[in-house]
């Protein structure tokens, strides 16, 4: 038996939930800005140059078109469900509404990988900046205390010290996490700030690094395969879109705010693709430029590249503005996943499927603070001791599986329920879900064999949670739905 929950239940949550009468506020300007906002991030300012270094050279550009193309094909599937089911929960509460409780489970378990690693992944990137800018002014932190246990680096006598911890990634998740348990929020305006802020650095990267793209850099355009796959040639440049696939997550942050949008039939479209298609003409330009400023293969062991490619330039003194404006992008991405990961919990635990604890709220701030303790620690843990290379990948094969799972979520629905009114339809059914499968699980398949074995431990350590407690303690497996009027009857099929 699968056990679905009722869509006017969802409805009635949604009202309930207290986000004031101001929710259809959103105009598709602001979904567009809300999705570059979280896009624009790590993936663009620091593994851009992993991925040019270790897997596509300067095809990394096409990496983008691949990862693009089939976050595109998820997008469209984001935009039905959003649009047929317009409140908050994303992926999990779509697929609790049409595929189950069991399925639910899997994505929004799945969405921590998300999340909270996508917010430790970002994290230790942001300490790689911070380094950057103390440097400058002869700040210098020990580098034991800026790496994981599993990296190392040479000092300037040539001693190779090994890391401890990341220490300043850590520092930003625990201020952040406060700043949310105190209630925090972005306003459109503070965001749509950063996305100007962050689009300028962006653009001024690209006109001034344009007139220093040495043509020599780009030959060959896609270097030789070393013989193992994934290490450049064409299976590269695939590795590579599994590993910049990273740069276009928080597009489905534009689904969340579903139950805000003024008109979500037409904002949730614009907002997913109009945020993704900008995103995407801006990272082929970035890429093109920063592997033809500076060599692929000087930004090997380099997590700031950016850094790398401006110092080629004459206006090495940009490179403390550009810094700062990364930062301060890099803090509202951590921001947003740190908050997008309490929400899945939060509503995760209102449904019984985890402990309580998830969803106490503070009496005098309003916010899941337990949770955004938990949280902290969580993500703090990953971030000071994980490199980012295995924690960014973890992120993305976590992700790609989720889409892999909207994507099929589109189909069984079109099946089950066809006759739900969906006011917006993703385009060439079954073609564009069953591209954004194939693409999704290609881009997967191109991730290292280490990252796949962590996906798999990550999903039974979920199962057995589920099975020991969620099952248990589910309110609608259990028939306790507890709405004030009218309760519906959980919808029981077959
Ligand atoms: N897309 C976001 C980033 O690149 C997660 O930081």
């Amino acid at each position: 038996m699968r056990f679905k929950k009722p869509l006017d239940l969802l409805l009635r949550e949604a009202s309930e939930s207290g986000e004031g009468t101001l929710r259809r506020t959103l105009s598709s300007y602001n979904l567009v800005s809300m999705g570059i906002g979280a896009i624009i991030g790590a993936g663009l300012f620091s593994l851009t140059g992993l991925a040019a270094a270790n897997n596509a050279g300067p095809a990394v550009t096409i990496s983008f078109i691949i990862g693009a193309i089939g976050c595109a094909f998820a997008g469209l599937c984001y935009a039905e469900f959003a649009s047929m089911i317009p409140i908050a929960g994303s992926a999990y509460t779509y697929s609790y509404a049409t595929m189950g409780e069991f399925m639910a489970w899997i994505i929004g378990w799945d969405l921590v990988l998300e999340y909270a690693l996508g917010a430790a992944t970002v994290s230790i990137s942001w300490s790689q900046y911070l380094i950057k800018f103390l440097h400058y002014y002869d700040i210098l932190i020990p580098p034991q205390l800026t790496m994981s246990p599993w990296e190392t680096a040479t000092l300037a006598d040539g001693t190779v010290v090994s890391g401890i911890c990341n220490l300043p990634a850590v520092f930003i998740i625990v201020c952040l996490s406060l700043l949310l348990i105190r209630g925090t929020k972005e306003s459109a305006f503070v965001n749509n700030m950063l996305v100007v802020l962050k689009v300028a650095v962006v653009l001024v990267f690209i006109a001034v690094g344009w007139g220093f793209i040495n043509p020599a850099n780009h030959d060959p355009y896609i270097p030789a395969n070393t013989g193992n796959f994934g290490e450049f040639g064409w299976s590269g440049v695939l590795r590579g879109a599994g590993v910049v696939f990273f740069a276009f997550i928080g597009f489905d942050a534009v689904s969340t705010a579903a139950q805000e949008a003024k008109d979500p039939k037409r904002g949730m479209p614009i907002g997913i693709i109009g945020s993704l298609l900008v995103c995407t003409i801006l990272y082929v330009l970035f890429s093109h430029v920063m592997t033809g400023v500076a060599n692929y293969t000087e930004f090997k062991d380099s997590a700031a590249p950016v850094a790398v490619a401006i110092a080629k330039t004459p206006y090495a003194w940009l490179q403390q503005a550009i810094i700062v404006a990364i930062l301060a992008g890099y803090t509202s991405v951590i921001l947003v996943m740190l908050m997008g990961q309490s929400r899945i919990f939060y509503t995760m635990s209102k449904d019984g499927l985890i402990p309580k604890v998830f969803s106490n709220v503070h009496r005098k701030f309003q916010t899941p603070y337990k949770s955004n303790i938990l949280f902290a620690v969580f993500v703090s843990i990953f971030a000071a001791f994980v490199p980012v290379k295995i924690v960014g990948e973890m992120v993305s094969i976590g992700t790609l599986f989720a889409f892999v799972l909207v994507c099929i979520g589109v189909m069984v629905m079109r099946k089950s329920d066809p006759d739900t009114p969906r006011p917006f339809k993703t385009p060439w059914v079954p073609f564009v879900p069953i591209g954004g499968i194939v693409i999704c699980i290609a881009m997967m398949l191109s991730l290292p064999a280490d990252t796949w074995g962590r996906l798999a431990a990550w999903m039974v350590l979920g199962l057995i949670i589920y099975v020991v407690y969620g099952k248990k303690h589910s309110l609608i497996r259990n028939g306790k739905i507890n709405v004030p009027k009218d309760p519906p009857n959980p919808q029981i099929i077959e």
